[in-house]
């Protein structure tokens, strides 16, 4: 009865949030670029751990909606309180996972039923499941707050408590993940946080009697900005309450427990440098602690072993993610604790896909994973161009835009966009997508008077002083396809970039290396260079991405000035004639804040920054550069700093529209996912390269 009452009272408070949507002049709207997500059509499959793995053997476990990863099979006690009714005779897969459907992070528990069992080797039959799905956590929980923020890394107590990561509690200081972990009673809904206040938490894992969950936590070191080499180290605690926290192992990730008081986790050996699994052995007497703690290498050098994932009382083998030197893509493989050899899994079903976090049933039989559902030129499901996000401030909508550097026309009817290489413009409904520049460019912004004018800067981005960057004017509309689109406004063979028109159309502030360091100045819209060049900004340092207010009074930029060459860049703005500069926001010692855009009624900032720190184990994504990219606003004058999205992807380069959006997704008219992104890429780093060349044509099995 309860978990039926739960899903209806879920599903009526998403109608009435639904209803409530209307325009209003108070409201806005922001687009915001994440790298790679249109290729991420993630869900979960599996394979059985013994038999062999055929394609036929494979089944997909969610249902091709949204984005579904880090799964977790629960154990059948526990899951039977969330099943309506169990159907007899068929016993459904039982599956938790996080998916992203519905604009925001969710933890769903699915019964997956075949019309044929498993063993059954009928694809056909296989692929139409019938299933229940359950929304696990409840909007109306600590008044909306908790809707709204990464879940990550799932599992279900035998006492029906569910145990995840959530970023909904900011901790109050710059750089320091939001990451924590929490215990929600599923019965009553109640939910506890698990990680003391002020510090953070990643992938926990219950223990097999659901006394202890261990985490890769930061403890009191604090995120020091690295993404590749695994800071963390391993903490237990008792999953009641979070009490009886210990530090277990200095230096490791991605727990998993195989019984109560043995673990396995991966770090880079010290020796070597390939990233490797290790066994922790917690002593069942005595003092605890990392010196107390045996700790044994599990898999051999000569290849990156990952994400291990064990099973309770199976001390035969885990599941582990590799990355082989003869291979370029990330594989689930098991390792045989006895035999200390490796059995490859995924490569067989699917050699040219990455396959990530893999898990395994209770009773060891299946292994679990996710992978792009699509092939690698798979083109199976419409794809979004705007991606409703659930946005945590009443006032603004949200919009994941599928192109980088994303900027609207000055009446808010057309985006132009780039995707590397080249720009396009396309119309807010998805319709009239044209390609305007072919070259490499970045940076897109209209000018606000003449008519389908937009500004770009082309060349390398991230480019030293040094570097030929100049800045384009682009006329977009098809009356000038035969006349020539493009106008080069810069030719001083520095770098030249992030151009930025004043409200009245007739000038352009940009950023130049012309002096030797990169500072702003500004230009005529439509002369360029030629027609004289004022400087606004000087010294040695680097200012950049500015971005001119809607009513011509302030120019907003990113600067390293405090210290300059250190990537850390704080916001400030200046007025145009050079008087009045302010920093608007401190990002922290070492912090990054970028990409500064300007409210229509130019009170506020939208920028992106590594104020939230990372919020997941970066190898337990695919690569993103800067995977703490999160996008935020904040008043002019500094206060009212707002966390707007919640991922564990690189979030950046927002735009702030000029007329209000309503909150629905809007597809792409022809275009599908095509499942292409790139493995984090410090693994492609292979410590001993050995006798085995890097031979990718041997992948290539079909
Ligand atoms: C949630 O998203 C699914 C598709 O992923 C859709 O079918 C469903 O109607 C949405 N539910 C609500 C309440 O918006
Ligand atoms: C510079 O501009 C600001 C605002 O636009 C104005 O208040 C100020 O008087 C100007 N200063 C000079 C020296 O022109
Ligand atoms: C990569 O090397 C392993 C171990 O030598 C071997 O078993 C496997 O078949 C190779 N894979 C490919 C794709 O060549």
């Amino acid at each position: 009865m309860k978990p039926i009452n739960l899903w209806l009272l879920l599903l009526l408070l998403h109608l009435l949030h639904a209803t409530a949507d209307h325009e209003s002049p108070s409201r806005t709207s922001i687009i915001f670029t994440t790298l790679g997500r249109s290729n991420y059509a993630f869900d979960i499959f599996t394979l059985p751990a013994l038999d062999p793995p055929t394609p036929s053997n494979e089944l997909q476990l969610t249902d091709g909606k949204s984005v579904n990863f880090n799964g977790h099979f629960p154990s059948p006690s526990s899951s039977s309180i969330l099943l309506p009714s169990q159907s007899p005779g068929s016993q459904p897969v039982h599956l938790i996972y996080v998916s992203e459907r519905n604009g925001s992070s969710n933890i769903y528990y699915d019964a997956v039923y075949y019309n044929t069992p498993p063993s059954t080797r009928s694809r056909s039959a296989l692929q139409i499941p019938s299933r229940v799905q359950v929304p696990l956590l409840r909007p109306d929980i600590d008044k909306g707050k908790t809707v709204i923020s990464m879940k990550d890394k799932p599992s279900l107590t035998g006492d029906d408590h569910l145990i995840y990561v959530s970023t909904h509690e900011d901790p109050g200081e710059p750089r320091t993940s939001w990451a924590a972990v929490y215990s929600t009673d599923l019965r009553t809904g109640s939910t506890q946080r698990l990680t003391p206040f002020g510090v953070s938490d990643f992938s926990p894992a219950v223990s097999p009697s659901g006394l202890w969950t261990a985490v890769a936590s930061y403890g009191d070191r604090g995120w020091t900005g690295e993404v590749e080499e695994l800071s963390t180290d391993i903490y237990v605690f008792l999953t009641r309450d979070g009490t009886r926290r210990i530090k277990v192992v200095q230096h490791g990730g991605w727990p998993s427990w195989v019984d109560e008081s043995t673990l396995y986790f991966h770090k880079r050996s010290e020796e070597d440098n390939w990233i490797s699994v290790y066994r922790a052995i917690i002593p069942s007497q005595g003092p605890i602690s990392t010196e107390s703690v045996t700790i044994q290498r599990v898999t051999p050098p000569g290849l990156h072993a990952f994400t291990p994932a064990a099973s309770p009382g199976n001390h035969k083998f885990i599941a582990v993610a590799t990355r082989r030197p003869n291979s370029s893509y990330r594989h689930i493989e098991l390792f045989d604790l006895i035999k200390n050899e490796f059995t490859e899994l995924t490569r067989l079903v699917s050699p040219r896909t990455h396959h990530f976090n893999p898990f395994i049933s209770p009773d060891s039989v299946r292994v679990g994973y996710h992978k792009c559902r699509g092939d690698s030129n798979g083109r199976k499901n419409s794809q979004l161009l705007l991606e409703n996000v659930k946005s945590p401030v009443d006032e603004i909508t949200l919009f994941r835009v599928d192109g980088s550097f994303p900027s609207f026309s000055p009446a808010g009817d057309r985006i132009a966009y780039v995707d590397f290489p080249g720009l396009y413009v396309v119309n807010r409904d998805g319709s009239n997508l044209h390609q305007v520049f072919t070259g490499n460019a970045f940076s897109t912004g209209w000018n606000p008077v003449l008519k389908g004018v937009v500004y770009t800067s082309t060349g390398p981005e991230f480019g030293s002083v040094d570097t030929d960057v100049d800045i384009l004017s682009i006329h977009v509309d098809d009356e000038f396809e035969q006349v020539g689109r493009v106008k080069k406004l810069t030719s001083n063979g520095k770098n030249n970039a992030f151009p930025s028109a004043s409200p009245d159309g007739k000038w352009i502030v940009f950023r130049s290396s012309r002096s030797g360091h990169k500072n702003l100045y500004i230009m005529d819209a439509t002369l360029g260079e030629d027609g004289g060049l004022h400087r606004l900004t000087d010294g040695p340092w680097t200012d950049t991405m500015c971005n001119w207010s809607p009513d011509g009074d302030l120019i907003a930029f990113a600067s390293d000035r405090e210290n300059p060459g250190s990537g850390s860049f704080e916001l400030y703005v200046v007025h145009p004639n050079g008087t009045g500069l302010r920093k608007v926001i401190q990002s922290g010692l070492a912090g990054r804040t970028n990409h500064p855009w300007f409210s229509p009624d130019g009170k506020s900032l939208v920028f992106t920054s590594d104020y939230g720190a990372i919020s997941a184990e970066p190898i337990s994504n695919p690569h993103h550069y800067q995977p703490y990219g999160e996008i935020f606003t904040v008043k002019l004058d500094g206060s009212d700093l707002k966390r707007l999205t919640h991922n564990s992807f690189e979030d950046g380069t927002p735009a702030w529209s000029p007329v209000y959006i309503r909150p629905v997704d809007v597809e792409w008219l022809n275009n599908g996912p095509s499942c292409n992104f790139e493995d984090c890429h410090w693994l492609n780093k292979m410590p001993k390269q050995g006798s085995m060349g890097s031979n990718e044509a041997q992948c290539g099995v079909a």
